[in-house]
C-alpha cells in the first residue's frame, strides 16, 4: 500500500486563501506533469494546461471568475481538446470522455500539489468564452477547469465530507 497516497486523498481540501510567496518552476512542472500521467479514453490524453503567472491576465480571468483565484501565484487553465475525442468516439466522446478525461487530469494536479504542500481549488465557475478569449484558446478547444495554486493560509476553515460511506455506496452481491 502507498501510504503517502492514501493520505493525499484523504488529507486534501480545497484552499482559496493563499501566501503570495511563488511556487518553483520544477514544482509546477512535476504537478503539471501528473496531470498529463492521468489515465484517458483511448489513451488519447484531449488535454493542454495553460499556466498563468502573470497578474494582468490573472487579473482578467478572475474578472470573468471568482475574485479571490486572482491571489494565487499561478493559475492552471485546464483546457480539453474535442477534436481528436470526437473523431474516435463521436458523441460519447463529446459528451462523456473529454471531460472525465480533463477531470482525472485534474484530480492528479489537485493531489500532486497536495503532495508538495501547495493548497488548491478545483474551479468550475467561469465564463468559458471570456476564458477562451483571454487566453486565445482555439476554437475546437474548451476550458473545463480553472486551477489555482499556492502555499495555503494556514487555519483556513474547510468543509468536511458530510456523506458517509454507506449513504454512498450500495454493495450487489
Ligand atoms: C467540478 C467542480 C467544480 C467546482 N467549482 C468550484 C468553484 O467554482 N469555486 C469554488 O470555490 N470551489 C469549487 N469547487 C470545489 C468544491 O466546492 C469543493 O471540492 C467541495 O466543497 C468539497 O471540498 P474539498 O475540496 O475541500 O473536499 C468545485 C469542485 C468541483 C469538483
Amino acid at each position: 500500500m502507498t501510504k503517502d497516497l492514501i493520505d493525499a486523498i484523504q488529507r486534501r481540501r480545497s484552499v482559496r486563501k493563499f501566501k503570495p510567496d511563488p511556487i518553483p518552476d520544477p514544482t509546477i512542472g512535476r504537478i503539471l506533469d501528473c496531470g498529463r500521467m492521468a489515465p484517458s479514453a483511448g489513451n488519447i490524453e484531449p488535454w493542454f494546461f495553460y499556466v498563468v503567472k502573470n497578474n494582468d491576465i490573472k487579473h482578467k480571468l478572475a474578472q470573468c471568475s471568482e475574485s479571490w483565484i486572482e491571489n494565487a501565484p499561478v493559475l492552471i487553465v485546464v483546457v480539453a481538446d474535442y477534436d481528436q475525442v470526437m473523431k474516435r468516439y463521436g458523441e460519447r466522446g463529446r459528451d462523456l470522455y473529454v471531460l472525465q478525461d480533463t477531470a482525472a487530469a485534474t484530480q492528479n494536479m489537485l493531489l500532486a500539489a497536495h503532495g508538495y504542500g501547495i493548497g488548491s481549488c478545483w474551479v468550475g465557475d467561469f465564463d468559458d468564452q471570456k476564458v477562451k478569449q483571454i487566453l486565445q484558446i482555439p476554437e475546437e478547444q474548451k476550458p473545463v477547469a480553472i486551477i489555482p495554486l499556492g502555499y495555503p493560509v494556514e487555519n483556513e476553515e474547510r468543509p468536511a465530507v458530510h456523506k458517509t460511506l454507506s449513504e454512498v455506496v450500495k454493495i450487489i452481491h
